[in-house]
C-alpha cells in the first residue's frame, strides 16, 4: 500500500480559543503540497499537530493517521515525520557536531558505512550551497550562522527517511540564490524518494514552483485546495485572491 497522510477534522485550541478548525485533506505518495495563508492563520499550529510536536497548552483534537508499506521491524522503526522548521535552533543538538549528526541516521539505518554516510552528507552540502562542507561538519551547531543552521537542518530533515517531510518557513533566513539552491534540492529530493511534501511558505511563487497543490488557511481553516494551476488561475476564496494578486504585483 503507498503511503498516504489522512487528516481529518484536525483542530488546535489553545486556553479554549479555537485556533485551527475543521482541517482535512489526504495526501498520498510523491504529493508536494504547499500551505499558504497569512500570518497568524494557523500554518504551524497545524504542521505541528500533524507531526505529533504540539506542546501544551496547545490541545489538538481529530484524526491523523499515516497508512505506509513499512513491514519490516527496520521499516516500522523509521520516523513517520521528518521536519525542519524556521527557528533552526532547536532542530540540532548543540554538543554534538554537524556531521555526526548529519550522518546518525544514515548510520542507525545501517544502510551505508561511516564512510560512504561522510561523502554521501558531504555531497548534499554542496548541492545546499556549501563550499566547503567538511568545515561544516566539523562544527558544532552554535558555530554556525542562523542561514547556515537552517540548512544543516534541512540537510538532516532530508537524510531522516520519513515517509513525510514538513518544512515549514525552512528556507526564510536563506538569501535568494541559496533559497533557490535549497528549493532544487528538497525538488529532487522529493522526486527520487516519493515522499510527501507539505511546504509551508508565505512565498506564493516559490510554493508554485515546487508544489503542485496548495492548500490556503484563513483564520484557523482551510479554505481552499486546489491544484496549483487551477488556484493560481481561478482563485476563489478572498484569501486566495488577495495572496495571488499579491504575488503577481511582486513579478510585475
Ligand atoms: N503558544 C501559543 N499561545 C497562544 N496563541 C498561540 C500560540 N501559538 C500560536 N498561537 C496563535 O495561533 C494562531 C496561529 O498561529 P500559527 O503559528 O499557526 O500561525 P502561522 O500561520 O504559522 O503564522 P506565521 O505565518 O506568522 O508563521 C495565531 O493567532 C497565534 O498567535
Ligand atoms: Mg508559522
Amino acid at each position: 500500500m503507498p503511503t498516504t497522510l489522512t487528516v481529518q477534522n484536525l483542530g488546535v485550541t489553545i486556553d479554549r480559543t479555537p485556533l485551527v478548525r475543521d482541517v482535512t485533506f489526504t495526501a498520498s505518495a510523491g504529493e508536494r503540497i504547499a500551505l499558504i495563508g497569512a500570518s497568524g492563520s494557523g500554518k504551524s499550529l497545524t504542521a505541528a499537530a500533524i507531526i505529533g510536536a504540539s506542546r501544551p497548552p496547545a490541545r489538538v483534537h481529530g484524526t491523523i493517521t499515516l497508512d505506509t508499506d513499512a513491514n519490516t521491524p527496520h521499516q516500522r522503526a523509521v520516523p513517520r515525520f521528518a521536519a525542519a522548521f524556521q527557528d533552526s535552533a532547536t532542530a540540532l543538538n548543540p554538543l554534538v557536531t554537524v556531521g555526526r549528526q548529519l550522518t546518525q541516521p544514515m548510520l542507525a539505518a545501517r544502510t551505508v558505512t561511516a564512510a560512504s554516510a561522510r561523502e554521501k552528507v558531504h555531497q548534499l552540502l554542496t548541492q545546499l550551497g556549501f563550499d566547503n562542507p567538511a568545515t561544516i561538519t566539523s562544527r558544532y551547531p552554535g558555530e554556525l550562522s542562523g542561514g547556515q543552521r537552517q540548512r544543516a537542518a534541512i540537510a538532516l530533515a532530508l537524510l531522516c527517511d520519513a515517509p513525510v517531510l514538513v518544512l515549514d518557513e525552512a528556507t526564510t533566513a536563506l538569501d535568494v540564490v541559496t533559497q533557490q539552491a535549497v528549493v532544487n534540492v528538497v525538488d529532487e529530493h522529493v522526486r527520487d524518494t516519493g515522499r510527501i511534501l507539505l511546504f509551508i511558505t508565505h512565498d506564493l511563487p516559490v510554493a508554485a514552483n515546487l508544489c503542485t497543490r496548495i492548500i490556503v488557511m484563513d483564520h484557523g481553516r482551510v479554505v481552499e485546495d486546489q491544484p496549483r494551476d487551477q488556484l493560481l488561475t481561478a482563485p476563489q476564496h478572498p484569501a486566495t485572491i488577495s495572496l495571488v494578486e499579491h504575488a503577481m504585483a511582486g513579478v510585475a
